[in-house]
């Protein structure tokens, strides 16, 4: 049961991220939104717990993770952040709270350190918001970049279809891998996009890579709802299931629903 677990226990940091990079160590990042997700991930050995946006999907049931508002990823970080002891904690800033200008998104890059206690901030895109994140990494928050199919721009793109296929966005996207370095990123997300340039894009910049449908990476993240199978009706080609949970909850609901129609719950020795 224990073979796959860390035993390394110290907090993971931006510099361990950067040692395990260079080590060859994959990291192994999943999303989580509240406190007891958080803990168990965490007891478990998820070297990073992402406070994604995809709280607006997976938590709130919106169509895309553009409605989610600054209070309420601030809520869901401030839950994982207290259920994790070693993970490294990002947290998202959602649609709308770092694209208007540099001085707001700042302001609000510092209110989700200051409230949540997470560790760094994830913002979506490359070259457009490169001053935006370096005003935030100069700030002293570690940000974790985002390229490729990035969510919060799914109606410019028009479809969740795997990015930079073509040849002059798969260039643009290697340009923005290593804007986002010089910026000062710790690390990126690569979302969607092929495997042979994810491979480019581990070679190019000495920080992590984090893939998620972009093949083999210096790390990987999923959803964790859909890696766990909560969520049945998700099915892309880059997700692997670990377990039944949807199935798992409604076997067990259905045999709660059941004891207690037929009476046989509460038993004599579960009540006072
Ligand atoms: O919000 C999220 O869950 C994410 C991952 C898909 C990388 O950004």
């Amino acid at each position: 049961m224990s073979g796959y677990l860390v035993t390394d226990t110290r907090k993971v940091t931006t510099r361990r991220l950067r040692e395990m990079k260079e080590a060859g160590v994959k990291i192994a990042m999943l999303t989580s939104y509240d406190y007891t997700t958080a803990k168990i991930l965490d007891a478990a050995g998820v070297d990073c717990l992402l406070v994604g946006d995809s709280a607006s999907n997976v938590m709130a049931g919106h169509a895309t993770t553009l409605p989610i508002t600054l209070d309420q990823m601030i809520y869901h970080a401030m839950c994982v952040s207290r259920g994790a002891k070693r993970a490294f904690v990002v947290c998202d800033m959602p649609f709308g709270s770092y694209q208007i200008d540099r001085t707001d998104a700042l302001r609000n890059a510092v209110r989700i350190m200051k409230e949540t206690g997470c560790d760094a901030l994830k913002l979506e895109g490359g070259a457009a918001i490169a001053d935006t994140i370096r005003s935030i990494t100069q700030a002293g928050i570690p940000v974790v970049g985002h390229l490729g199919l990035t969510p919060q721009s799914i109606h410019q793109f028009g479809s969740y279809a795997v990015r930079a296929r073509e040849e002059a966005e798969a260039q643009t996207l290697l340009n923005d891998v290593e804007t986002l370095y010089q910026a000062g990123c710790c690390a990126i997300v690569l979302e969607k996009i092929p495997a042979a340039l994810t491979a480019k894009a581990v070679k190019a910049v000495p920080i992590p890579m984090i893939g998620i449908g972009a093949g083999e990476a210096d790390g990987q993240v999923l959803v964790v709802d859909d890696m766990l199978g909560k969520n049945n009706d998700f099915s892309p080609k880059f997700l692997r299931r670990y377990a039944n949970l949807h199935e798992i909850m409604t076997d067990a609901v259905g045999r709660y629903i059941a004891d207690v129609k037929e009476g046989s719950f509460p038993a004599a020795e579960e009540s006072y």
